[in-house]
């Protein structure tokens, strides 16, 4: 008997004009990838002084906006340009500072003429924090955004920590193997927050990761952390991509950014 009403109600289903695919999450994660390589689409636009990348999606509307907050190469890196444009793909106005001033990382940071803790000391916290202050009051009143998520990777992804406190102006961040986070800063973020760690990465280690989830777990935040095997710090910007562990892995990443920031911000 119920086998027979469970083919009964499946036939009128099937027949019934208004019958559908069972419906997605409706989110943009089917319709997007990141661009590894290409022209970059998004403009330097000064900003309060600044030089900022701007990324518009192709419906121009801002009513989203994702906050960029680039590794130590900035925005010279075209990968870096290309990954806030694949954002933009995805429904968002992405806006990325130039919080080194025209002064980032040289490609190759094992130079010996390169002095990375005094360029380090050049771009202290508190200078970077009036930066990425100044951008999100310009995402707001400027253009108009209603809802910012950050994406930090490296050295930005301390500061999507650092701004995702209470009423910093945050409503969700992604961080990919992010640089020199200590845990007061993860103890203080108070909106849904989502890491993508490496598998090797000297700077966010696995003992800090451990910490870090400790952390999240205590909160009452919407967390998540998930672990790239073989790979190393800077995989969500500068992996080998004819190698395809670190091919997945970037892409994923860039993946796991966008469906959180549908949830969180878009509510779908
Ligand atoms: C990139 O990955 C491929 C495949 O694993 C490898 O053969 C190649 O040597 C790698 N290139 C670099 C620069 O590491």
């Amino acid at each position: 008997m119920r086998f027979w009403s469970f083919i009964a109600l499946g036939a009128v289903a099937y027949a019934s004009p208004q019958s559908k695919p069972a419906p997605s999450c409706g989110c943009s994660v089917a319709n997007v990838h990141v661009e590894h390589e290409g022209k970059p689409v998004g403009q330097m636009n000064e900003v309060n002084g600044i030089q900022t990348y701007i990324s518009y999606p192709a419906d121009k509307k801002t009513d989203y906006g994702i906050l960029y907050l680039p590794d130590a190469f900035g925005f010279p890196l075209v990968q870096n340009r290309l990954l806030a444009d694949s954002f933009a793909k995805a429904g968002y106005v992405v806006v990325g500072p130039d919080f080194f001033e025209g002064e980032p990382a040289p490609h190759d940071l094992a130079n010996p003429n390169f002095d990375y803790t005094a360029w380090l000391a050049r771009h202290p916290a508190d200078k970077v924090d009036k930066i990425i202050e100044n951008t999100i009051k310009y995402m707001k009143t400027t253009l108009g955004v209603k809802k910012i998520g950050a994406v930090g990777y490296c050295f930005g992804g301390r500061f999507v920590a650092r701004f995702l406190a209470k009423d910093k102006g945050l409503d969700a961040g992604f961080t990919a193997h992010p640089s020199l986070v200590t845990n007061e800063e993860l103890q203080a973020v108070s909106g849904p927050f989502s890491i993508g760690a490496a598998e090797n990465d000297i700077i966010f280690t696995t003992p800090k990761r451990h910490e870090a989830e400790g952390i999240l777990s205590k909160s009452n935040i919407p967390f998540q952390i998930s672990l790239y095997g073989s790979t190393a710090h800077g995989f969500g910007v500068r992996g080998n991509m004819t190698n395809k562990r670190e091919k997945y892995a970037k892409e994923e990443a860039y993946l796991q950014a966008v469906r959180w920031f549908d949830t969180w911000l878009k509510d779908i």
